[in-house]
């Protein structure tokens, strides 16, 4: 990522700014600014503005266009808008627009009139230059005629003091984000459990991860007849995965330790509960909550954030041959619990129990668990917000303000106990399913019968993990989703 600090008339490429409702409230430094710009392509913007009957809508954009061979093609003009969570959308908009616009123009210059920032200028440039490159992200690895995109160069006049180290955070969690889309939008058979396994080992060869895999031999040892059971049908071995980011800063005393759990599946046909073809064709982002474990860490280690985190992750694919788990099956699971298999569907509980048993007795004190668990969670609240579980109202309030700051909403849902009935078995402790009803509600009062000790909260990301089709800041394919809400939130925790 390329910064300079240019004078308005230098500017080149695509300009963006911003304007708020009634140009009389503009300052005299932002009416000179304007006035420049005036100067430099030739008319008056706002004249231009008024003519096109802009509504000056808050939120709104406008594409402006340059006649004549000025070295600036376009300027995108956004309307403010004044609440916090409001601008940001505005400027991730205006960000991903002219990111989109300068592969159009063959540009790879965006002038960022930061003057006309309402909130802080710094952090508003900083939200722009993370936006614009998560905007800019693209999977072309299996692409044979790619052109790969020029990396930005962004320019800034000289009213705002950018600070290296704030632009550096963005591209961290920008690297975070990456890899964790990355991951999921690798087709399933190039990034079976093993694979989970070298990325993890790829990021504990610098900055204080260490991370340690069990294979299967292990896993028997251990008795984690979850991850087992789900994995034994594939030509694939499962593993279980933890890593620990132990930063070399000193600590703050009191600190919580924080535990990330991420589901890892890998592939999910469904085993004999077989899904259908068109249920089966994005099961591949099935270990999103994996990848944004991942990226977490990734990024918590390149940011240097004073908190320990842990990650902990339980990979498998989910097939079928002779030897595949049976709907019936009763599974002793390493907690001691056992488990009625009704529905070889519902696995992702099935390696996620082991996986927070272990996590619940590995010195953290509090665990966050990111699962694509129900397809019910998705009917509850579509595709934008992530289902949030847990019994812990302040670490509910934390990360839901996490994830708003940030734009990855999540939605408390209840961990009812009216529904704890439904998990009953006839042959065992439990069993993995419960009515047609409230099913992620269900998953998630299954997974609580594998905690202990911790303060413990459930994202379901099923929504929010996987889009068909891009918009704003988010591409088509593995969204990243967690990785940002996580960083923020553990920002919090440091603070
Ligand atoms: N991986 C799926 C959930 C899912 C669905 C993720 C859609 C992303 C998009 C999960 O393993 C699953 O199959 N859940 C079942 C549970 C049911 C059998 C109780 C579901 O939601 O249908
Ligand atoms: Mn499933
Ligand atoms: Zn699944």
């Amino acid at each position: 990522m390329k910064i300079s600090f240019v004078q308005p008339q230098k500017a080149k490429g695509i300009a963006i700014l911003v304007l708020h409702p009634g140009s009389k409230k503009l300052s005299v430094e932002q009416k000179r600014e304007l006035a420049l710009l005036d100067d430099k392509i030739g008319f008056s913007l706002e004249g231009e503005i008024k003519r096109r009957s802009c509504k000056r809508e808050e939120g709104e954009i406008a594409v402006v266009a340059v006649p004549g061979k000025s070295p600036l093609t376009n300027i995108i003009v956004g309307f403010s808008a004044f609440e916090p969570t409001a601008e940001r959308e505005l400027i991730e908009k205006l960000a991903a627009r002219a990111q989109a616009l300068a592969l159009e123009e063959s540009t790879k210059h965006i002038f960022i009139f930061s003057s006309l920032f309402r909130e802080s200028k710094e952090s508003a440039a900083c939200i722009f230059v993370e936006a614009a490159l998560l905007a800019r992200y693209a999977f072309t690895e299996f692409q044979s005629e790619t052109s790969k995109k020029p990396a930005l160069e962004f320019q800034f006049d000289s009213s705002v003091s950018l600070k290296g180290a704030r632009l550096e955070r963005a591209a961290s969690i920008v690297a975070g984000v990456s890899l964790a889309r990355d991951l999921v939008n690798t087709p399933p058979s190039n990034c079976p459990p093993r694979q989970l396994v070298a990325r993890a080992k790829k990021i504990s060869g610098k900055h204080a991860v260490t991370s340690k895999a069990f294979s299967v031999p292990q896993l028997k040892a251990k008795k984690m007849n979850g991850i087992l059971s789900v994995g034994r049908a594939s030509k694939e071995p499962p593993a279980f995965i933890t890593l620990k980011y132990q930063p070399k800063r000193k600590v703050k005393k009191g600190t919580p330790v924080i535990g990330l759990v991420g589901k890892g599946v890998t592939f999910d046909s469904g085993g004999l509960s077989i899904k259908t073809g068109a249920g089966m064709e994005t099961m591949k982002c099935d270990m999103a909550g994996a990848a944004a474990v991942l990226g977490t860490i990734h990024a918590a280690s390149l940011l240097q954030l004073p908190v320990v985190v842990h990650g902990y992750i339980p990979t498998a694919e989910n097939m079928i041959d002779g030897n595949a788990l049976k709907p019936g099956d009763v599974i002793p699971m390493m907690s001691g619990k056992t488990v009625e298999v009704l529905n070889t569907d519902a696995e992702g509980r099935l390696i996620l129990a082991d996986a927070l048993h272990y996590a619940s007795n590995d010195g953290c004190d509090v665990l966050i668990d990111l699962a694509t668990l129900t397809g019910s969670c998705v009917v509850a609240l579509g595709e934008q917000y992530a289902g949030l579980f847990t019994d812990d109202d302040e670490l509910a309030e934390r990360m839901t303000a996490a994830g708003t700051s940030v734009g990855e909403y999540c939605w408390r849902m209840p961990l009812a106990k009216e529904y704890k009935s439904q998990l009953k078995s006839k042959v065992a402790d439990i069993k993995n399913i419960g009515s047609r009803w409230g099913g992620s509600i269900t998953a998630a009062l299954f997974l609580q019968h594998f905690v202990s000790n911790v303060k413990w909260a459930h994202l379901d990301i099923a929504g929010p993990a996987f889009m068909d089709s891009s918009s704003g800041i988010v591409p088509a394919g593995g969204t990243g989703f967690g990785v940002r809400l996580l960083l923020k939130y553990l920002e919090s925790l440091a603070q």
